[in-house]
């Protein structure tokens, strides 16, 4: 299989953007090309990452325009970069339909929870408001719910008695990085399949 062009959607930090640019430097994506970000606020650190890397970047601002605009924005960018494959790295925005359908079963994203369990904006909060013993990572790809989409990596931690948001934060993030560049690669060497929602890792 070809090598994939990979188009990443960030909103912030981009730790996990990071994380995919240094799995391909180490050599462990090799079908993985990086190129292009594009981030929904101006002030996202992904940016610099992108800068750094000489990564393009597109900043498209979430704020001055519609959801169908923006949406129509950043196809109009990946349609022109050829992207196959899009990557949402703490890209906090609901995408619309037509986007969806545009690249079916070709968005990932990251969440930082066991899904199906505490979906949404705040899933460190609402699991340990929850009182949830054990919490977690999940790649999936995107559907047209909010996180809701087939499952194909998971990674459990424990919530221990003193949990706070940001050490659960910390301790899921860890596991997000690792195990994002891991099924990106998958996904782009063909080895990850789709039988209605049940995904299978085809084995080497
Ligand atoms: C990550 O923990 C990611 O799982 C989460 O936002 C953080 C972004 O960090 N995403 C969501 O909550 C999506 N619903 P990063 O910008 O450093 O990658």
């Amino acid at each position: 299989m070809a090598i994939m062009k990979v188009g990443v959607m960030a909103s912030g930090r981009g730790s996990n953007f990071q994380a995919i640019i240094d799995a391909g430097l180490r050599g462990e994506t090799p079908d993985v090309e990086i190129s292009q970000l594009v981030v929904n606020k101006p002030q996202a650190y992904a940016i610099e990452r992108a800068k750094k890397n000489s990564i393009p970047y597109e900043i498209v601002d979430s704020e001055t325009m519609t959801r169908d605009e923006f949406d129509k924005e950043v196809m109009k960018i990946f349609e022109k970069r050829k992207i196959q494959i899009i990557v949402l790295a703490g890209f906090m925005r609901i995408l619309t339909p037509p986007f969806i359908d545009k690249y079916k079963n070709k968005i990932l994203n990251i969440h930082p929870s066991l899904l199906p369990a505490f979906p949404g904006a705040h899933a460190h909060r609402d699991a340990i408001a929850y009182g949830a013993k054990i919490s977690g990572c999940t790649v999936h790809f995107v559907d047209e719910g909010v996180d809701s989409g087939p499952i194909i990596m998971q990674t459990s931690v424990e919530i221990s008695k003193n949990e706070t948001e940001d050490s659960l934060s910390e301790k899921i993030l860890v596991h997000e990085h690792r195990m994002l560049p891991k099924a990106l690669q998958l996904l782009c060497s063909g080895k990850v399949v789709l039988d209605g929602r049940k995904v299978t890792i085809k084995p080497d």
